[in-house]
């Protein structure tokens, strides 16, 4: 059970992954069994399971099942494999470095064994860690912006960075579990996210779950919503933080940060170590995942806007670092200048 009670997003059960079927929220809660690297890698993709810390610790476990896929029979077998499939589980989605950076923390632990057999208990030993470091994190990230934000109350947030996209109580949305564990009170607006609506079908259903106050609203109500004064801090995830502190997550993240600054609100996000990639210099160099047209054209296999017209989908954008009042972190929170952020 994560620290919100529930069944995890992400669980190793029986030599096969377990997730909860995001694309079937909020109408159905279903457990997925992932027992194949395809499976994963599928799931990956069409974001049955998604956010930056839950697909690193999806991505973590299949590399377990890729070697017993692989059957190595030899130590330099297994660490072939387990080359291949950083390539291949890597490669599933290119925005989130926790995904890149989960399956190699994976690979360098457990190439370092010496049988194929301590090998694969390496790798699962390792990406159990991640899964128990994320939780933690969040935790602390919970804990670090409670303080951080004694005295708001009303929180806007964007997407879903909450326990569904974290292997813990959630990062922007750990902040608000965090209030509320503490007896503050808090109340949440959740912007929907077009085009998945991340924000509609899944932080408004956890949140509800949680029994805390939340309001959904259109993405393009937030500005007007943030100039009435209404809203104490904008709280996002994030997907990929560059050195200089730009930061990739979900698209429409950047248009929420203009109208904070606009309207004189603070706007924080809120991320593990894991997400801050210090070998990207700054945001024009972070890979921005394109996807299908149909998902802007239409919703749920029903069309809603006139069949082939062209349609630009990227699913996530970046928030240039002046924008951001701070990052709430596991280790704390970091404010500006952002010089040379290191994984913190
Ligand atoms: O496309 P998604 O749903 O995976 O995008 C998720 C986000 O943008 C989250 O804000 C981010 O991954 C942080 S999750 C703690």
């Amino acid at each position: 059970m994560n620290p919100t009670g529930h069944a995890p997003t992400v669980a190793w059960a029986d030599d096969a992954i377990e997730i909860v079927d995001q694309t079937k929220l909020p109408d159905a809660l279903e457990i997925l069994r992932l027992a194949s690297v395809d499976a994963a890698v599928d799931a990956i993709r069409r974001l049955a399971v998604r956010g930056a810390p839950a697909i690193g610790g999806c991505g973590a476990l299949a590399m377990v099942i890729g070697l017993d896929e692989a059957r190595p029979s030899s130590t330099e077998q297994a660490r072939a494999a387990l080359d291949a499939l950083v390539a291949r589980i890597g490669a599933a989605r290119p925005t989130a470095v926790n995904l890149s950076w989960a399956v190699r923390r994976v690979r360098d632990a457990a190439a370092r064994e010496a049988t194929p057999h301590a090998v694969r208990e390496r790798a699962l030993l390792e990406a159990q860690r991640i899964i128990d470091e994320d939780r933690e994190a969040c935790r602390l990230i919970g804990e670090y912006g409670r303080t951080e934000l004694r005295g708001a109350t009303t929180i806007l947030t964007h997407c879903n960075a909450g326990r569904l996209a974290t292997l813990g109580w959630g990062t922007a949305l750990g902040v608000v579990y965090a209030k509320a564990a503490a007896g503050e009170p808090v109340r949440v607006f959740a912007c929907e996210a077009r085009p998945l609506l991340q924000g509609a079908r899944l932080t408004t259903w956890e949140l509800m779950e949680a029994g805390i106050d939340v309001t959904l609203v259109v993405d393009s109500a937030a500005a007007s919503l943030l100039h009435s004064g209404t809203v104490d801090a904008v709280v996002v995830g994030a997907d990929r933080i560059a050195a200089n502190g730009d930061t990739a997550n979900k698209v429409g993240t950047f248009s929420l940060a203009l109208a904070a600054r606009h309207a004189g609100v603070p706007f924080y996000v809120a991320a593990p170590a894991s997400t801050f990639d210090p070998a990207t210099p700054a945001g024009d160099a972070i890979v921005i995942e394109q996807r299908a047209a149909d998902e802007v054209r239409g919703w749920q296999g029903r069309r809603t806007a006139p069949a082939g017209v062209a349609a630009w989908n990227p699913a996530f954008d970046v928030t240039p670092h002046e924008m951001i009042t701070g990052f709430i972190t596991e280790v704390g929170v970091i404010h500006p200048p952002f010089t040379a952020l290191a994984r913190p």
